[in-house]
Formats: structure tokens, C-alpha cells, sequence
């Protein structure tokens, strides 16, 4: 069979599957074969390729997310290795990253914490746009931080990672005063969660990334209390929302003294981000 006669089943499939995006066919065949089917649509698939690539056709028939199978996702310009236990880096997510480089490419010799690290996208990205002079994330999934791992070696940064909780009192008190701390925690609610209003591509994706208690919003007051001694005098937090929690929110951290409390949408209109400062003097 040639490469274009085995994309377009693929995509054909895909599409009566309910998966109506070509270029998932396209990165599916690329990542089998190693050849794009635009460029080389004559190349006769040997036997072994066809077997692969029908295996993980019916993977992703199955739902399972395309970013698992294929190992890596694109995250602000970086490519993440990732894959079962580990959140896939999302384009929501980039909302947070983009206002923390707006907000900070004039300072210099940086701390940053990245709070709930996953695959390291939103600490790593910052340490490579931002003059960062000390970075440390922390994550307690065993499964999520190997990721975290790989990806810090990968990108060759010396930042320091910690496997644990957030919440642990010794964790805290062991962290540098930061600049910045960001935190994309879990925030979806119970409701979220129930089966009816879950994609299923993410029911592959960890529950412990995902669930943020009853209503979603268990991380946020715990970390306003917790983690406003960690800020430097001018220091800066930066906390990833979901739909519908930027008042929350805000009143957590308004009623943890926080100052200069912000909410930001993404592109799609929505509350995404919640940034507050520790000093009267910071001033957007
Ligand atoms: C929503 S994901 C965010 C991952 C990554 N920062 C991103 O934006 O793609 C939340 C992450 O927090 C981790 N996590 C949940 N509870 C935690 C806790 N108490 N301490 C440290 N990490 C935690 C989860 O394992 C998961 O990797």
C-alpha cells in the first residue's frame, strides 16, 4: 500500500470515528513511518509499517489522546515528551505563560517556582523566555515527574526539581523566596468529572491532575495561604483558573492580603488567569 492510500483510510476512519481532524492522520503516519505523506505519497509501506500504523490507528479509535501515542507535544514553541501519568500541556495554559513574560522580561536574575509541575511546560518555558537565575518545580506524581525529568535533562536546565507536595510544611520551608510562582493546579469540579461531561480523550489523562475537589476549587486558598511568605516584596503569583472560578478565586486571595488582584482571559474570551502581588507598591 502507498502512504497517501494509508493516510487517506486513516482519515477516513478517524472521521466516521467522530475525529474530524486530518492532520491527526498526518502526524499518526509521520510518527510510524518517519515520512510525511504530503511529501512522499508513493512510498510503499512494507508490511511491519502497515501493522504499526493499524495498531495505533486503533488506539486513537479508542480515544486514547494522539499527544500519548505519539510521545510529545508542542507547548509555546517547545516540544514536550510526554505520555501516560502526565498532563498534556495545554494551549489554555499558554495564556499564563504569555502575561508572566509580559509582565517580567525587564527584571533580571529570577526565582521562579512552578507549583504542580506536570511536564515541566509552564516552569521550563519561562526559564528559557525570561531571565531566570533560579528555577524549581515541584510535583508529587511519580508518573508526572519522571516526565518532569526527562524534559529538564532535555532542554538541559539546572533547575531543581522536587517529587512532592505542595502542601508538605518541609517542602515549603526548604523553597527559596521567589519572584514569581505559577500554578496550573487541578480544577475541575465533581461535575466535571462525571463520565457525560468528560471527553474521553481525558479520561486517559490522571486523575490527579484533573480533580480539584467538590467544586474545583480545593488548590487555590490552600495556596494563598501557604505560599504568600514564599513571595519576595514585589514578588508575583500567577495561578491558571477554570471557566467560572475567577471570583472564587480572587476573594481567596484577596482575603489572604493579597494586593493588586488580577483576573486575564484567553483568547477565547475567558477568565483563564488570576495574578496578585504581596506589596502595595507592585503595581501592574
Ligand atoms: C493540571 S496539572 C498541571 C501540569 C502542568 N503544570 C501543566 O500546566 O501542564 C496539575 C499537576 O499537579 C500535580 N499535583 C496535584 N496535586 C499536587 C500536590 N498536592 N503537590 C504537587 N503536585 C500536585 C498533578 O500530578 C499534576 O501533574
Amino acid at each position: 500500500m502507498k502512504l497517501k492510500e494509508a493516510r487517506d483510510i486513516i482519515c477516513q476512519k478517524f472521521s466516521e470515528g467522530g475525529i474530524n481532524n486530518p492532520k491527526e492522520a498526518d502526524e499518526l503516519v509521520l510518527y510510524a513511518t518517519g515520512k510525511s505523506a504530503a511529501k512522499t505519497p508513493d512510498y510503499t509501506l512494507k508490511e511491519s509499517e502497515q501493522m504499526v500504523l493499524n495498531e495505533l490507528m486503533k488506539r486513537r479509535l479508542d480515544r486514547e489522546p494522539l499527544q500519548y501515542i505519539i510521545g510529545e507535544w508542542d507547548f509555546f514553541g517547545k516540544t514536550f515528551c510526554i505520555g501516560n501519568g502526565v498532563l498534556i500541556p495545554r494551549q489554555d495554559t499558554e495564556t499564563l505563560v504569555e502575561k508572566c513574560i509580559d509582565d517580567n522580561r525587564q527584571k533580571s536574575g529570577m526565582t521562579v517556582i512552578d507549583l504542580c509541575a506536570g511536564s515541566g511546560c509552564i516552569g521550563l518555558t519561562l526559564e528559557e523566555r525570561l531571565p531566570v537565575s533560579q528555577l524549581v518545580m515541584i510535583e508529587k506524581s511519580e508518573a508526572a515527574f519522571k516526565y518532569l525529568e526527562k524534559n529538564t535533562d532535555n532542554f538541559e536546565s539546572d533547575a531543581k526539581l522536587i517529587l512532592g507536595d505542595i502542601f508538605d510544611g518541609s517542602v515549603i520551608k526548604g523553597l527559596p523566596k521567589a519572584d514569581i510562582i505559577t500554578c496550573n493546579p487541578p480544577y475541575l469540579s465533581v461535575e466535571d468529572m462525571l463520565p457525560q461531561n468528560l471527553q474521553r480523550e481525558i479520561s486517559f489523562e490522571p486523575f490527579e491532575a484533573l480533580y480539584g475537589g467538590q467544586n474545583g476549587l480545593d488548590y487555590y486558598a490552600e495556596i494563598a495561604r501557604l505560599y504568600k511568605g514564599v513571595l519576595k516584596k514585589n514578588g508575583k503569583i500567577y495561578l491558571e483558573i477554570g471557566k467560572g472560578q475567577d471570583q472564587e478565586v480572587m476573594t481567596a486571595l484577596i482575603q489572604n492580603g493579597y494586593t493588586n488582584v488580577r483576573k486575564h482571559k484567553d483568547l477565547a474570551g475567558i477568565y483563564r488567569v488570576v495574578t496578585a502581588g504581596v506589596s502595595d507598591e507592585y503595581a501592574d
